[in-house]
């Protein structure tokens, strides 16, 4: 059997200090003697500083090759007078499109011994755990024509187009219903399909899928219903499937009702199961380079890499274990620690890979 291949991309802020704790798992599983070959690369304002684009050809060519790819995040300050197309974010925008990432899984879980980080009312959230599908690679985000040009009256237009084709439509809802049936067997197809046309055939499309999935009891919501539903009543979803923008948004909200988007992995993926994992969370520029950053939801995202494309279901297993059980002693980083004493990321990363030893 051949290697299994991950990539790290650190990229900026706390990117790279939050990969580096996953990196020390990964050399404890290489220990033990899993099959596991590790490289990193540039991507971001990383890649921009030292050779001026945001995806190096490098970076792409060694992502192809790899079965998983870990990404801590992208972007600051420094770069944001830069265009559109030379931002820190085309790195991570054009990995995604480049490997075809479509399913982007973004799990919004909260942790009963976290609950009072929530900005809701622990009744409203208690057990929660919504699985949010979002498409990647269409939509608002990728379609043309798009730019910004003078228009007849010499005034200047900005100007983006919502298109989605029905294949695109068909294999994200494939793997949201594919993944209701391992959950509750309840799918909330999200849209705005009583004013838009493009999202008239999402769920036109949707509703075609939902026949091969008799079990899964689906239910479309607008997304201004569906944005304010998931705060005051987020426990009625399970999961919950939209295009990229809608995706975008409602995925920051579904992390803030857990309290802990320092805890918040996701996996993005294509048909081949190669995927990208990154933590939800993005760059933290304020706490860059202080040791301050958690780095659970990075450990986690990598658990969800050993799972989904390392096939190493019980190494995934473990390591789960381990962040519990670090969590349950008590250990805590300061966005989680409350009023409490808070620890620092390579602390967090230490607890967390002798945990896994102990297993
Ligand atoms: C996300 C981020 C990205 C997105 C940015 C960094 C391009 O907000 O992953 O949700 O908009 O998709
Ligand atoms: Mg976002």
């Amino acid at each position: 059997m051949q290697a299994k291949k991950i990539v790290f991309l650190p990229g900026d802020g706390i990117g790279p200090e939050v990969t580096a704790q996953a990196e020390k798992i990964v050399q404890t599983l290489i220990q033990e003697g899993h099959d596991i070959e590790t490289q990193t690369a540039l991507i971001g304002g990383a890649a921009i500083d030292s050779c001026g684009t945001p995806l190096p050809q490098e970076t792409l060519s060694l992502c192809k090759q790899a079965d998983a790819i870990l990404f801590g995040a992208v972007g600051g300050d420094k770069w944001d007078h830069l265009e559109l197309a030379k931002r820190p974010e085309a790195g991570l925008l054009g990995l995604r499109k480049s490997l075809g990432l479509f399913a982007n899984l973004r799990p919004a879980i909260l942790y009963e011994q976290l609950a009072d980080s929530s900005s809701l009312k622990l009744e409203l959230v208690k057990n929660l755990d919504i699985l949010i599908v979002r498409e990647l690679t269409g939509g608002l985000y990728f379609g043309e024509p798009r730019g910004i040009q003078k228009d007849v009256n010499g005034e200047r237009e900005g100007y983006n187009t919502y298109r989605y084709n029905e294949t695109e439509i068909r294999r994200v809802a494939r793997v949201a219903f594919e993944l209701s049936m391992q959950r509750n067997k309840k799918l909330c197809s999200v849209d705005k399909a009583n004013v838009l046309e493009v999202t008239r055939l999402w769920r036109e499309i949707v509703d075609e899928v939902a026949s091969e999935y008799p079990q899964v009891e689906l239910s479309h919501m607008y997304v201004d219903n569906a944005a304010m539903q998931l705060v005051s009543r987020p426990k009625q979803f399970d999961v919950i499937l939209t295009g990229n923008m809608f995706g975008d948004i409602l995925s920051d909200i579904a992390a803030m009702l857990t309290g802990s988007i320092g805890m918040l992995p996701s996996a993005s993926l294509n048909e081949h199961k190669q995927g990208l994992y990154e933590p939800v969370h993005g760059s933290a520029p304020d706490i860059a380079g202080q040791d301050k950053a958690n780095p659970i939801a990075t450990i986690l995202s990598l658990s969800m890499a050993l799972r989904t494309s390392l096939d190493l279901e019980q190494p995934a297993n473990r390591l789960e274990a381990a962040v519990r059980e670090v969590i349950n002693q008590g250990h805590r980083t300061a966005d989680i620690a409350n009023e409490g004493l808070a620890i620092g990321t390579q602390k967090m990363g230490d607890y967390i890979n002798a945990q896994l030893y102990a297993k």
